[in-house]
Parts: structure tokens; sequence; C-alpha cells
């Protein structure tokens, strides 16, 4: 990335903002505001270490309208990562993703239309809906959106907001949406952590369903590098796809864990279906590498598995304060 600027960063106190963070501040000369509620997914300690000097940390939510216009004025870019994110905690209760996703996206990008900011919208393949296993199309910019659940409405809905800002107010924005992360601070209410924290805590996985619905796993250090080459170079108003080609049936990516852990194959329990679970993400990112030079760096997913599970082996500081209630969510949603 060439200069240097000031990044507001919503939600960089969760995984893929945190993320974005250590990447930004180890890659760039930026400086970095992080806008974030700590929510049960946000986490200090997901921060520590970082130079003092070039990041701010603000404890705030980004529905407060008066907080963040003051913050956004002071900034070059927001790029907007804070949102409700897990699929299953919004079928329980979707009432804050529709405050977080869709009010709270409206409150950042109203500051930044009156300021005339540069804004990057931080969105998931999950806004086109699923698709079969056997279907040779993956999605493209052009692909319909259909999605299925309260989370990927309410990001359906903010990604429709920016961009009819975008055209009735010229916001400079750009939109990516991006497959499934994979990487550390994960918090372990995602399936890849819960199931590396499992067995380490000597509990089996859990596979929903049959286990063969498939997701297109990317490092969290790919989109970090994905999001901002579109910073840096991308068209205002287009929307980008970012994906590292990565499919896996969610059975496959439980056996890998297992083995890696040193467990037979099959030591996990099929349990019941997450209700309207989409079947297969598959990302098309032809765009993004084509017109951006982008290209991923972990191109063996399970190389950066292994890596992974290392992380959250040398690591369990950062998540056994949050594994006991996160199980008991899942329970409480269970019964
Ligand atoms: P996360 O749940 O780990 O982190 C979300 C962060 O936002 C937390 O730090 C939380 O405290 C903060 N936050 C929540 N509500 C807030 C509010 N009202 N005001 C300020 N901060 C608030 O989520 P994640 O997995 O890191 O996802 C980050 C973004 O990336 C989301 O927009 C998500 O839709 C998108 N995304 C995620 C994936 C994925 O695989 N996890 C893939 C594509 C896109
Ligand atoms: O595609 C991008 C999306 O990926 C993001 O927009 C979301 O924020 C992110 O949470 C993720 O959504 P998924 O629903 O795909 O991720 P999750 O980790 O919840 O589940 C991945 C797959 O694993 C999914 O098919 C459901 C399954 N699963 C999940 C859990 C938690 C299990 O089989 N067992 C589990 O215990």
């Amino acid at each position: 990335t060439t200069g240097m600027g000031k990044l507001l960063v919503t939600g960089g106190a969760g995984f893929i903002g945190s993320n974005f963070v250590h990447y930004v501040l180890r890659n760039t000369e930026h400086t970095v505001t992080v806008l974030d509620a700590f929510t049960y997914a946000g986490n200090r300690a997901s921060l520590e270490g970082l130079p003092s000097e070039r990041l701010t940390i603000v404890d705030g939510d980004i529905g407060d309208a008066a907080l963040v216009d003051s913050l956004v004025s002071a900034h070059d870019v927001v790029v907007h990562y804070a949102a409700e994110s897990h699929n299953d905690n919004s079928l329980h209760d979707p009432r804050p993703f529709l405050d977080t996703n869709v009010v709270g996206t409206f409150t950042l990008i109203e500051a930044a239309r009156r300021h005339d900011k540069r804004f990057h919208h931080i969105s998931t393949d999950e806004v086109y809906g699923d698709l079969e296993l056997d279907d040779p199309a993956r999605f493209t910019e052009t692909t319909p959106y259909n999605p299925s659940s309260p989370y990927s409405s309410t990001k359906a809905a903010s990604d429709l907001l920016v961009r009819a800002w975008v055209r009735s107010f010229g916001l400079r924005a750009t939109i990516s949406n991006c497959s499934n992360n994979y990487g550390p601070y994960q918090h372990v209410e995602k399936f890849i952590p819960r199931q590396i924290t499992n067995v380490l805590q000597g509990q089996r996985p859990k596979l929903y369903g049959s286990g063969q619905n498939v997701r297109d796993w990317i490092h969290a250090d790919d989109h970090s590098s994905a999001v901002l080459a579109i910073i840096d170079a991308g068209v205002i108003g287009d929307t980008y796809l970012i994906g590292a080609d990565g499919e896996k049936d969610n059975r496959s990516v439980v056996e890998l864990i297992l083995e890696n852990l040193g467990q037979p194959a099959d030591a996990y329990d099929l349990v019941a279906d997450r209700p309207g679970h989409d079947m297969r993400y598959a990302i098309d990112s032809t765009k993004l590498r084509t017109e951006l030079g982008w290209l991923p760096r972990y191109s063996d997913f399970a190389e950066g598995l292994t890596a992974t599970i290392d992380w959250y082996r040398g690591n369990r500081s950062w998540w056994e304060p949050q594994k006991a209630a996160a199980e008991a969510r899942y329970a409480i949603q269970a019964s």
C-alpha cells in the first residue's frame, strides 16, 4: 500500500477486524483507530502488543450518531467490519442483527456522506444464498441477492444501503463480499475454532446435519490483503468478491482437525441441523484477480488449518474465558 492515511476500522476487536489491524500495522504506514462496542465477540486481547503510537481503541457503538460523526470526520477512510456475525445467534435473537448490521451501517454511511470520506463496506458471500453441491456455478459480482438467514438478510440490506448511497449521494464507497475466513482470533462459537477447542478440552466435535455442507475457506490474512488492494485501487461504486478457491465439506474439515490433534478421524457427533442451513458457498474471484492483481498467499488449506490449530493450542488464555459461555448459548439454543 502506498503512502499513509488514517483508517477508522469498525469491529476491529473482532475476528477479521483484528486480523486486519495486525496486517495493516505490519504491512503499511497507516494509523488505525478501532471503533468497537466490545460485545461478546469483541476482545481487547486480540489487539495486544500492537504499536500504541499507531493504534487508538475507542469503545463505542456504530449506532451512536454523534460519536460516529466526530470519528468519521477525523479519518481518511472508514473500513466497516462491525456486525453481528453468527448465523446461529441470528436464528434465536434477530434484533441485534437489525440494529447493528442495518441501522449501524446506515449511521456510518450518513457520516461518511456528510464528510465526503472514502468508505469500504465488508460483506459476505452469504448474501447470494446457496448453491447445490453439484452446481458447476460459483458466485460472481452479478449473482442475484437471495439471502437465507436473519444474519445474511441484514448483511444484504446493508450492502443495498451502501449501493444506494453511492448512486443517490455520490458516496465514495466500495463493497467486498468474502467467503468463510479462518485463522487466529476467531471466536469459539464459529465452526473451526469450536471443533478445535472441543477436542482440546476432551469433547467431541459437533457436525450439523449430514456434514456435507461446503464452505469456501480463505485465510484472514488473504482477506486483509484483498481489502487493502480494493481501498487502494478499487473502482468507486464497485463490488469485489474475495475468495481463494478453498471449497471443503464440513466433514472433511472435522476429520482434518481430529487427525491433527491425534484423534481417530471419526470421533465426532452428528447433531441436529441448522434451520435453513445453506448447502454450499463458492466464490469466483476473477474480477479481483484480473482488475487489481490480487492473489491469495495461503493456497494450501490443510497447512493454514494446521497453523490455526497450533495457534489455539498455544493461546488457551485467549479462548478459555469465552468457551463456557459460548457452549452455554448453544445449549440454550438447542433446548
Ligand atoms: P466477529 O463477530 O468476530 O466481530 C464483530 C466485531 O464487531 C466484534 O468485535 C464486536 O464487538 C463488534 N461489534 C458488534 N456490534 C457492534 C456495534 N453495534 N458497534 C460497534 N462494534 C460492534 O465477526 P467477524 O467474523 O470478524 O466478521 C467481521 C465482518 O466480516 C462482518 O461484517 C461479517 O459480516 C464479515 N464477514 C465475515 C466472514 C467470516 O467468515 N467470519 C466472511 C465474510 C464476511
Ligand atoms: O460465508 C461467510 C460467512 O461465514 C460469514 O458471513 C459469517 O459471518 C460466518 O460466521 C460464516 O458463516 P457460516 O454459517 O458459514 O459459519 P459457521 O462457522 O457458523 O459454520 C460453518 C459451517 O459449519 C456451516 O455449514 C455450519 C457448520 N457447523 C457450524 C457449527 C458452529 C457445524 O457443522 N457445527 C457447528 O458446531
